[in-house]
């Protein structure tokens, strides 16, 4: 039928590109969404009519909604995730490459009549408060009424984008179809997606700051202003315009005297960002206070005073659903009481919400994210282990007064960490800003169990290794440059929460606990803290830390913190390997950098840690 809507924009690139995209898909309808609730609402309703969306029980969560997605189609597809740069050299060894001229005309293809039967909904989103000088506007054209909700949640959404946009403003095209066309008089299913992995397609084209996905409708290859937005795109743009876009958290940390200072802490997906980010401080902390300002994602750029500065992008949170409860996130618990949106969580039958670990015991009977009944002796999870909520950032306890500060957030540290069960210590600071970028494009992180059964390290520089959009070689250049142009450039830290004695056991507790060492950074960040030179970096001794109201005895704080000779040598060498595939990309610092850690490893002794004076005894 391809009827025609009124636009409610006067910006003419805009308007030229919904009309070709209309060509293209040939959809039954064109919405243009306007953010209000009342659209949201009837969006929600009429998926719960399709059996999309069940609605749960008001009383218990009200204004929410369970979706479970196709078995198919339940989580990030890194291998189908493409950057397609004029030039290979461009997207450099750790990305997926294709020929841009081929990438279109497949794209082409697939896209020819995908939303056949279906409404074409065209979404204009701001990434970042709307007017603000970091914020970046996308539209986001798609035929999934599931990713217009979840975007409603998730960014700044609607007729106030169009309203910034403006006549003449430039905007970042997010083109999205599950790929699943209607035949007529077909019957449309609760999930549509493209079944066949090998046709879901997840498409960056930086050069011209695009983007193109095809056959998912689940979180970050559907929601596009998040990954391929805010992260590969942005990291893109960040490159080009002297900033950075960063896989990190924000956190404040307020001390009892008032002093407030924000870090942004990167970690591979799925290593407790948002637990972090929600921190509760623990017994001996009661008068700190943690503050969030996003749990994903970070902008960041100088500001006024040579500073770096950061917002987030976003305006809810996508959290991963498994493990959380009122123990390990009771913030996110109270984030997640109404006016959210769970995907392949299970259902109880009082028409709540429940997954592994909400409970210490799981209720007797299930729906689980299947749809099939469940109890607990099913031998299956009940909820998919990649289940998702998606909640308001403005429902957290936490968030902070000032996270939507056009303006952002000073920064004074960088964290860095990845999932390692052996070698790598609690926590240490990096000697300076090319140290430290060298310390954060080395991080490793192990693969959970859950996910592939053993303990293989992937390399995840930055935590951006499924994120960048353009050679890690220079992204890393990039970085360096960066510390050279900010006045006072942040600390940088390592920190490790998962390191695990010789009976498999996690030495540290982590959680609330690691404000331990947040304090620590804290006081290093205000020039007050003390710290011992290793040969890796400036660590704390064990009355360095604050221990109020926790018994840590000093000996495993101090098995938390060695380093082994042999095996820091042998984590050196594998850093060359892992560099030997930028060839002459890679700056020139990063070569130096490990022969120094080379031969301060060389020179320290066995197990550098317990063993040494000036680490076990007080200074002066
Ligand atoms: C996420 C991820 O969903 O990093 O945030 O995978
Ligand atoms: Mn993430």
């Amino acid at each position: 039928m391809n009827e025609r809507t009124d636009s409610p924009t006067a910006n003419a690139v805009l308007v030229d590109w919904v009309d070709r995209m209309q060509a293209l898909c040939k959809p039954d309808r064109v919405v243009w969404c306007d953010g209000s609730q009342e659209e949201y609402d009837g969006l929600c309703q009429a998926m719960v009519e399709a059996g999309t969306f069940v609605r749960l029980n008001p009383d218990k969560r009200p204004g929410s909604y369970l979706a479970r997605s196709h078995p198919s189609d339940v989580g990030r597809v890194e291998d189908r995730t493409f950057i397609c740069s004029m030039n290979r050299d461009d997207a450099g060894p750790t990305n997926n490459w294709a020929p841009p001229a081929e990438m279109r005309a497949t794209l082409n293809g697939l896209f020819d009549g995908c939303m056949v039967g279906r409404t074409m909904y065209v979404i204009p989103f701001s990434m970042g408060p709307i007017g603000s000088p970091i914020s970046k506007i996308g539209v986001e054209i798609t035929d999934s009424p599931y990713v217009v909700a979840n975007m409603r949640i998730m960014t700044r959404m609607g007729q106030a984008v169009l309203d910034a946009l403006g006549p003449e403003g430039t905007f970042i095209p997010c083109m999205h179809s599950v790929g699943a066309p209607l035949a007529p008089g077909q019957e449309d299913v609760p999930w549509p997606c493209e079944n066949d992995i090998s046709r879901k397609y997840i498409v960056h084209f930086p050069e011209t700051y695009e983007i193109w996905s095809y056959g998912s409708g689940y979180g970050g290859n559907a929601l596009l202003g998040k990954k391929c937005l805010a992260l590969r795109i942005a990291s893109v743009i960040a490159r080009d315009e002297d900033w950075l876009a960063e896989h990190m958290l924000i956190m404040g940390l307020e001390s009892p005297q008032g002093e407030k200072t924000y870090l942004g802490a990167a970690f591979p997906s799925a290593c407790g960002k948002t637990n972090l980010a929600m921190l509760v401080p623990p017994a001996g902390f009661d008068d700190w206070k943690v503050t969030t300002v996003g749990d994903d994602i970070a902008w960041i750029k100088k500001g006024p005073e040579g500073e770096l500065r950061a917002i987030n992008p976003e305006s809810g949170f996508f959290g991963v659903a498994p493990g959380t409860n009122e123990a390990t996130n009771p913030s996110a618990m109270r984030t997640i009481e109404s006016n959210s949106i769970f995907t392949n969580c299970a259902l109880t039958d009082e028409g709540d919400i429940w997954w592994e670990g909400m409970t210490k015991e799981p209720p007797a009977h299930l729906i689980d994210w299947k749809g099939e009944d469940w109890t607990p002796d099913a031998g299956r999870p009940a909820a998919h282990p990649n289940a998702r909520f998606t909640a308001p950032a403005g429902q957290c306890p936490t968030i902070d007064p000032a996270w939507e500060d056009p303006a952002g957030v000073p920064i004074a540290a960088f964290v860095f960490g990845g999932r390692m069960s052996k070698e790598m210590p609690l926590v240490f600071q990096a000697f300076n800003w090319s140290h430290g970028v060298y310390l954060a494009a080395t991080m490793g992180s192990e693969a959970t169990a859950a996910a592939i059964g053993q303990a293989a390290m992937r390399r995840d520089p930055m935590a951006m290794l499924p994120f960048c959009g353009y050679n890690m070689a220079d992204y890393f250049t990039h970085w360096l440059n960066v510390g050279r142009r900010v006045v006072n450039p942040p600390r940088i830290f390592r920190v490790n929460w998962f390191r695990k004695d010789d009976d498999g056991k996690f030495m540290w507790p982590g959680f609330g606990q690691n404000m331990r060492v947040l304090k620590w950074m804290v006081d290093r960040v205000h020039g007050r803290g003390y710290a011992v030179e290793s040969p890796i970096g400036w660590m704390p001794r064990f009355e360095d830390i604050e221990w109020a109201g926790l018994d840590f005895p000093a000996e495993t704080f101090y098995r938390l913190m060695e380093v082994g000779r042999d095996a820091g040598t042998q984590e050196a060498r594998a850093h060359e390997e892992q560099f030997d595939k930028f060839f002459d990309r890679l700056p020139k610092e990063f070569i130096f950098e490990r022969e120094l850690l080379r031969s301060r490893l060389w020179r320290s002794p066995d197990h550098w840690g317990l063993a040494h004076e000036d680490f076990r005894h007080p200074a002066g």
